[in-house]
C-alpha cells in the first residue's frame, strides 16, 4: 500500500513485481554469489553460457535463436539505446506505437533520434493502422518498434499486421524491433498473435528480460535475439558487437547466475500469470455490474484499459479518485490515447487491494451516469 501524507492509497499503477506480495523462491539470488563470477572474462555480446540459457528460453517459447545471435544487455531500456546507436545518426527516426509506453520519448531524445508515432486502433481488438504507419516512413526512418503485448493496451501483434510490417521493413531496410517483454503473460484468447521473429525477409530482433519474465527488475539483465537474412544479419551483429564492447554493461555475477535464474524463475512467472489472470477476472466481474464502464480486450501483459464516461476529463477523474477515494490510477493521456476517457489499471496489484480499488473506481467513474 502506498502512503501519501499519512493516508493509505490503493496503488493501481504498481508495476514493480517485487512490491506486490509474490513469493520468490527461497535463496533465489544464491547464484549471484557463485565463485565462478570472481574471474572477469569480458565478452561483448555476453558470456557463452548465459547466451545459451537465453537461447533455451527462446526455445521454451518455440523460437529457434542460436546463442551466436543473442546479445545480453543490462535492461530492455538499455537494449533500445544500444540499437538506436547502432542504427541511427542524430536526426534519424524510428516509428513507435501510439498509444504505448511513455519511455520511448525519453529513450529516443537521449539518443538524438526522432520518435515518429504510428496509430493503433481499437475495433474490439487493437490493430496497427497500416496506412498511417506507411505514411509515417521517410528516408531517414531506420526502425519500426512493435510492442507485443503492448503496454498498456495489452494488444498483441496480429499475424496479418506482421506480414505487412515485415514487408515494409524489408523494402525500406528498416530493423523490425519487437519488444516482447510481456510475451509470457497471455490473457484474452488471441489465436492471431505472432512474434516479430516469424517476420519473413526482414531483419528483426526480439527484446526480453528478467524484469518481466521472472519478476527480477533489480538484477538488470535483458537480451536481444536477432534473426533475418544471413548476410545482413552478420553485418548487423558485427557492428552491434563494437558498440556493446564499448560498454560491457552486464555484470559478471548476473551473467553467471542467468541460467539458474531463468530455470527457477518459472515459479515466479506462474505466480504473476495467476495474479494478472485473477485480477482481470475480478475486474470483469465488477465491471459487469457497472454498464457505463467497459474493459477493453486485453491479449496479454500486466495492465488493463477501462473506458469510462467522459463527463469530466481524465485528469479531473484521476485527481478525484486520488484525493477523495485514495486510489491511484493512470489516465489514458499518459500513454497518448487519441481521445478521452480511459483509465489504466495494473493487474499486478495485490488482489484484495485491487478489488477494493476497483470498487471505488467504478463508483466514482459512473457517478452522474444515467446507467449508474
Ligand atoms: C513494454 C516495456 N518494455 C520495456 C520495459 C522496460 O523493461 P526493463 O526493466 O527490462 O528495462 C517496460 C517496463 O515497464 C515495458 O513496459
Amino acid at each position: 500500500m502506498l502512503k501519501s501524507r499519512g493516508i493509505d492509497v490503493l496503488d493501481l499503477t504498481v508495476s514493480n513485481p517485487t512490491r506486490v506480495g509474490l513469493e520468490y523462491p527461497h535463496d533465489f539470488l544464491r547464484a549471484l554469489a557463485s565463485p565462478d563470477a570472481l574471474e572477469y572474462d569480458p565478452a561483448a555480446l555476453g558470456a557463452p553460457r548465459a547466451r545459451e540459457a537465453v537461447s533455451r528460453d527462446f526455445a521454451r517459447r518455440s523460437h529457434s535463436i542460436p546463442p551466436e545471435h543473442i546479445a545480453l544487455t543490462a535492461s530492455t531500456s538499455e537494449a533500445y539505446s544500444l540499437l538506436f546507436k547502432l542504427l541511427c545518426d542524430p536526426g534519424d527516426g524510428v516509428l513507435v506505437p501510439q498509444p504505448s509506453y511513455p519511455l520511448f520519448e525519453h529513450l529516443t531524445v537521449l539518443e538524438s533520434v526522432e520518435a515518429r508515432p504510428y496509430r493503433l486502433e481499437y475495433h474490439g481488438t487493437w490493430r496497427i493502422d497500416i496506412d498511417h504507419l506507411r505514411a509515417q516512413v521517410h528516408s531517414r526512418t531506420k526502425a519500426l518498434l512493435i510492442v507485443s503485448p503492448n503496454n498498456p493496451t495489452g494488444s498483441r501483434l496480429h499475424r496479418d499486421d506482421l506480414v505487412a510490417v515485415a514487408e515494409l521493413c524489408a523494402s525500406r531496410d528498416m530493423l523490425l524491433i519487437g519488444d516482447e517483454v510481456f510475451s509470457d503473460f497471455p490473457l484474452d484468447f488471441a489465436p492471431h498473435a505472432a512474434s516479430v521473429l516469424s517476420g519473413r525477409d526482414a531483419l528483426v530482433c526480439s527484446l526480453g528480460g528478467l524484469s518481466k519474465s521472472v519478476g527480477l527488475p533489480q538484477v538488470k539483465v535483458g537480451w536481444i535475439g536477432f534473426a533475418g537474412p544471413a548476410d545482413r544479419l552478420d553485418a548487423l551483429l558485427r557492428a552491434y558487437e563494437v558498440i556493446a564492447d564499448t560498454y560491457l554493461s552486464v555484470s559478471t555475477p548476473a551473467q553467471t547466475a542467468l541460467p539458474d535464474l531463468l530455470d527457477r524463475g518459472a515459479a515466479v512467472r506462474t505466480q504473476i500469470q495467476h495474479r494478472v489472470t485473477g485480477n482481470l477476472r475480478a475486474l470483469r466481474a465488477a465491471v459487469a455490474r457497472t454498464p457505463s464502464v467497459t474493459v477493453l480486450t486485453v491479449e496479454g501483459g500486466w495492465s488493463a484499459v477501462l473506458q469510462v464516461p467522459a463527463y469530466r476529463s481524465e485528469e479531473a477523474l484521476v485527481l478525484e479518485l486520488l484525493m477523495e477515494d485514495h486510489v491511484l490510477v493512470h489516465p489514458g493521456f499518459f500513454f497518448d490515447f487519441e481521445r478521452e476517457a480511459f483509465l489504466i489499471v495494473s493487474l499486478l496489484a495485490e488482489p484484495t487491494q485491487f478489488a477494493r480499488g476497483i470498487a471505488r473506481l467504478l463508483a466514482r467513474a459512473s457517478q452522474g451516469s444515467a446507467a449508474s
